[in-house]
């Protein structure tokens, strides 16, 4: 939900921070993520100081957001960032992270990834399977050099969340099960490149109940009295990601103060440093996707469409995940209607909300997409020749260009003649 003092409406006409969304449409065209940066840093505070009873340390999940420009805003505060991937590596140390506070995830990491991760020296890549461990030890052994690792665990809890975001099942590709550990631990007594200094999981993303934390973590807990009686010196606990943000005002997410009460007495017995890897939480309400109405039409059914020239391509959660997104009228008006928000891909799923009640909006209006800050720009898509949108930052009555909106040369740009 959006953060009305830093999304206020101003003479009717709503703005970011303290710049009307109108003027910004007028200078950088739509469609148009509109990022607040004090917003951002807002969550990054809260998150902070509801977990500063512990000792931790907090990396972002870059793959909510991986502008140069949202990683450096927290960056900056002294966060460090979870890649997924070697791209996703490179964006953080352009961003000018440190090395030594990045962390790599991923299921299927590559040699190249692991190679890279290596060599630009991050605090510590967490496998997800026997074999990747053998991987990382060869590969650091030909580099010459000795690895810290953690192991994923999946602690088969099933989060209640839309089942693509829910990671932490026994059915799910993430993590290694409780029955395969004692292999791991005895591998890693063998392999000679790497050292075991963390147990980690993820157990999905959107969580509203932290008794799925809870239960998590106290089979990690478990794993953890196994792992230092095997003689491994854990030094890092990491619980992941996944806490919730609000997306509809009906269903408001659980505070994150809740999540750090509940946890925090487990926590504290670990004796580790506590790794957090938000992404959401971080980003979603700090960003909202403007766009404007180019039709209006009314079906022979009496049925309302407001077509705009955003689609699909720039947020595909309703798509994907049937996920709510508010729509505000940039300029109020005193009448509804009920509508279908639509985009102009050929698609049936090209939705942005059905049947929605909206302010009455005509041709050549704007709209704003709320919670348009994670996994939304970084999903987009150049489906059906579109051109990924433009991205701002507004900091106070100052707005930023952080990314040009795409051309038609780049549509063809890696084609070979
Ligand atoms: N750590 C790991 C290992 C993850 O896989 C993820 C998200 C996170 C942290 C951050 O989770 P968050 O705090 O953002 O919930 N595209 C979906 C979400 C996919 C999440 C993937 N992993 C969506 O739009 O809802």
């Amino acid at each position: 939900m959006l953060d009305s003092t830093l999304f206020p409406y101003r003479d009717g006409v709503l703005s970011c921070e303290g710049i009307s969304l109108g003027s910004l449409a007028d200078d950088y065209g739509t469609p148009l993520f509109v990022t607040s940066r004090n917003s951002l840093l807002n969550q990054y505070r809260r998150f902070e100081k509801a977990f500063a009873g512990l000792p931790h340390f907090t990396c972002y999940s870059v793959k909510a957001n991986f502008n140069l420009h949202v990683i450096r805003a927290f960056a900056e505060e002294g966060c460090g960032c979870d890649v997924n991937s070697g791209g996703e590596l490179f964006r953080a140390l352009q961003a000018g992270v440190d090395p030594g506070k990045i962390i790599m995830a991923g299921v299927g990491k590559t040699p190249e990834d692991i190679e890279y991760a290596i060599t630009s020296g991050i605090l510590l890549l967490k496998a997800e399977s026997l074999s990747e461990l053998r991987q990382i030890d060869t590969i650091a052994g030909r580099l010459g050099r000795k690895v810290c690792v953690g192991i994923r665990v999946n602690p088969n809890v099933t989060a209640e969340t839309h089942p693509y975001i829910t990671t932490g099942d026994s059915k799910e590709k993430f993590g290694i099960g409780e029955a395969d550990l004692g292999d791991v631990f005895e591998l890693l007594k063998h392999l000679e490149h790497v050292e075991l200094n963390c147990l980690d999981m993820h157990i999905g993303s959107q969580i509203f109940d932290a008794e799925f934390y809870h239960a998590a973590l106290e089979m990690l807990l478990d794993v953890l009295a196994t792992a230092r009686s095997a003689g491994f010196d854990i030094r890092y606990f990491d619980i992941g990601g996944g806490f919730p943000v609000t997306y509809d005002p009906q269903k408001p997410a659980t505070p994150i103060e809740h999540f750090a009460d509940k946890l925090t007495p487990l926590l504290e017995t670990t004796g580790t440093t506590i790794l957090f890897e938000p992404g959401r939480f971080l980003t979603a309400n700090s960003t909202i996707l403007l766009t404007r109405v180019l039709y209006r039409k009314r079906n022979h059914t009496g049925k309302e469409f407001v077509i705009v020239d955003a689609g699909m391509t720039d947020l595909i959660r309703p798509a994907l995940y049937q996920s709510h997104h508010e729509i505000l009228a940039v300029r109020q008006h005193d009448t509804t209607i009920v509508a279908d928000i639509v985009g102009p891909v050929c698609e049936s799923g090209d939705f942005f909300a059905r049947e929605r009640t909206v302010d009455s909006v005509g041709e050549g209006e704007l709209l704003a997409v709320l919670s348009a800050g994670a996994y939304s720009s970084v999903m987009s898509s150049n489906y059906n020749g579109r051109l990924r949108a433009a991205e701002v930052m507004v900091d106070g009555e100052t707005a930023k260009l952080i990314r040009r909106r795409d051309t038609y040369e780049q549509l063809i740009q890696n084609e070979v003649e």
